[in-house]
Parts: structure tokens; C-alpha cells; sequence
């Protein structure tokens, strides 16, 4: 194997330079090349390929963000788009593929195996909903994000006596807001795999609120939907003077924390790894050590929490 692409594709996230970075490092180390497609598919479809060596990944692990960019490309989708990407392939002498991303994009790497391109997927997406890894990239930084975000929020709300409802990003996924409002002790959330009762909610926060609780905080899923109607509620039903917090693409940057520098790096070093042993597919971890798992297993599963979580979600959103 002489020469590998790399691309990062749909949304972004901390920990991806990290992994660009091993991944060049372990090619390098291979004698193998690599060639980054810019602009996540579409630099494929519309061959916008650089040549990345170990002096242009120095400097960039604790960097948010990708350097290699990403989009959302539609026209790859389309069949005449895809042609074009595996023209591009062809054209670059690529031999294998890494393609970084959260589920489409894994999908996109899928369909690419399947039209015989040696090809391994990295999960990244801060929704933490892809199967076959504990973690995707970029979730931990989230995690820290979010909870540091609550922490300063219970500060200016206990303060002002108020209410807070604070909505998470994770799509479908109620994975952030429910590690959140567990590491920062929340007093009720909603998320889309758990059945909730507002009503019930604002019933015991208003008890609680009776008992001399100076205030609250709600932690909301994007995916549930129902930031308005719990801050409308929690106005008019509990008496908080309430403020809304949507936090936003604040999820998606900054410096990586520790845990995803080394998850990216361990990640890239196995898809390479991978790569030249021909064990194609996703790279996840699982435990403690980053495993192979095929692309089949990857999209006929569905992530689903643990027990204890579950239970812990019950219990916040009644
Ligand atoms: O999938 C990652 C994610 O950040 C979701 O949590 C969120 O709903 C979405 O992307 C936001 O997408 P965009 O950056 O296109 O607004």
C-alpha cells in the first residue's frame, strides 16, 4: 500500500485533528502516503485533494475543528456524484480510504466498500449514537462543554431565584442531555428514548419549589422538542421566572479534552493499521481497546443505554 485518503464529513467536532494527525504519523511510519480530500465528500465528488505530511499535521492536536474541513454533500448521494468520487479515487491512487464522521457519512464509507473500495470508518459525532463504539469522537468535549455551561447557569440561577431550561444538541439522541444533567445534577430531564411526564415534572418541582427551593434547572434534548412548552410551563405553572439557554454549536468546538486527543489519535493509528491488515470496516472502542467492527454490524443495531441510565432518565422526567 502506497498511498491512503483521509476525508471528515458531516458535522464536526473536537478530536478529529488529533486523529488526522495519527493517522499521517502512522501512514508515515508505513512508508505510505496519504492525501486529504478537503470538504468532506466533496472533495471527492470535485477531486479537492492535498498532499498531508507529518509537518502539516504538527501543531494541530489540541486544535477544535477540522484542518481537512467537512460539509454535508449532497451531490455524493446522487449517483452521477458518486461516480465522480470513485473517478477521483482512481485518479489519486488511492488504495484505502478513512473516511472520519458521525452515521450519513459512515453510510457514505458503507456504500463505498461496497463498490470495492478498501475503506474503514471512524466514529465522530457528538450525538454519540452510532453503534459499535462506547464513544464516538468529540462526545467527551461536549460533555465537558455542556456541564461547565450548567455549572455557570446554577450560579446567576440560584442567584435570581430563576428556573433554567437548557437545551442539548444530539438530534435523535438524548445521549448528551442525560450524561449532562447527571454530571451536573439537574433536577429533571427530557430526552427522546424516555418516555416523560411534564406534567408530573412541574408538580414536583413546584413541591419542591414550595419547600423553599430557590431554583431549577431542566435539561431538554433537541430531539424531544419541548424547550418552549416546559419554559412556558414552569413560568405559569411552578411561578419561576425562567430563562431559556439553547447552547448551541458551543458543543462542537473548542480544544479537545484529554480523553478524545487520545481516542482520536488511538482511533487513526488503528484505521491505518487496519487498513494495511484488510480488516475494513468501522474502528470503534469498546471497553478498553479499539476494535474492528464491520460495517453490517455498524447499521443492524441500534445504540441503546445502559440499565442505570435508564432508570437514572425515569426518575428525572417524572
Ligand atoms: O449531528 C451533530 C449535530 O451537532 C446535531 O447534534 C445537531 O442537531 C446538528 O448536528 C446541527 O447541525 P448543523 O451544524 O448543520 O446546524
Amino acid at each position: 500500500m502506497k498511498r491512503i485518503g483521509v476525508l471528515t464529513s458531516g458535522g464536526d467536532c473536537s478530536g478529529i485533528n488529533a486523529t488526522l494527525k495519527a493517522i499521517v504519523e502512522e501512514a508515515y511510519k508505513n512508508n505510505i502516503r496519504v492525501t486529504g480530500f478537503l470538504e468532506g465528500y466533496n472533495g471527492l465528488v470535485n477531486n479537492l485533494a492535498i498532499e498531508l505530511t507529518p509537518l502539516q499535521v504538527s501543531g494541530i492536536l489540541q486544535r477544535g475543528g477540522t484542518i481537512l474541513m467537512t460539509s454535508r454533500c449532497e451531490e455524493f448521494m446522487q449517483e452521477s456524484g458518486f461516480k465522480k468520487a470513485l473517478k477521483t479515487l482512481e485518479e489519486e491512487k488511492i488504495e484505502g480510504l478513512i473516511v472520519i464522521g458521525g452515521d450519513g457519512s459512515l453510510r457514505g464509507a458503507k456504500k463505498l466498500a461496497e463498490s470495492g473500495i478498501v475503506c474503514v470508518g471512524i466514529p465522530e459525532s457528538i450525538d454519540n449514537d452510532i453503534y459499535g463504539t462506547d464513544m464516538a469522537l468529540g462526545v467527551d468535549t461536549a460533555l465537558n462543554i455542556i456541564t461547565n455551561a450548567i455549572d455557570i447557569i446554577r450560579d446567576t440561577a440560584s442567584s435570581h431565584k430563576r428556573a433554567f431550561v437548557i437545551e442539548t444538541m444530539g438530534r435523535e439522541s438524548g445521549y448528551l442531555a442525560l450524561m449532562s444533567a447527571m454530571a451536573s445534577g439537574a433536577e429533571a430531564v427530557l430526552i427522546p428514548e424516555v418516555e416523560y411526564d411534564i406534567d408530573s415534572i412541574m408538580n414536583r418541582l413546584k413541591q419542591e419549589h414550595e419547600r423553599g427551593r430557590k431554583y431549577s434547572i431542566v435539561v431538554v434534548a433537541e430531539g424531544v422538542k419541548k424547550t418552549q412548552e416546559v419554559t412556558e410551563k414552569l413560568k405559569k405553572e411552578v411561578g419561576f421566572d425562567t430563562r431559556v439557554t439553547i447552547l448551541g454549536h458551543i458543543q462542537r468546538g473548542g480544544n479537545p479534552s484529554v480523553f478524545d486527543r487520545t481516542l482520536g489519535m488511538r482511533l487513526g493509528i488503528k484505521a491505518v493499521q487496519s487498513l494495511i491488515n484488510k480488516k475494513f470496516g468501522m474502528v470503534g472502542l469498546q471497553g478498553s481497546d479499539i476494535k474492528n467492527v464491520a460495517f453490517d454490524v455498524v447499521f443492524s443495531n441500534k445504540k441503546v443505554f445502559s440499565q442505570m441510565m435508564l432508570e437514572f432518565a425515569r426518575l428525572k422526567s417524572r
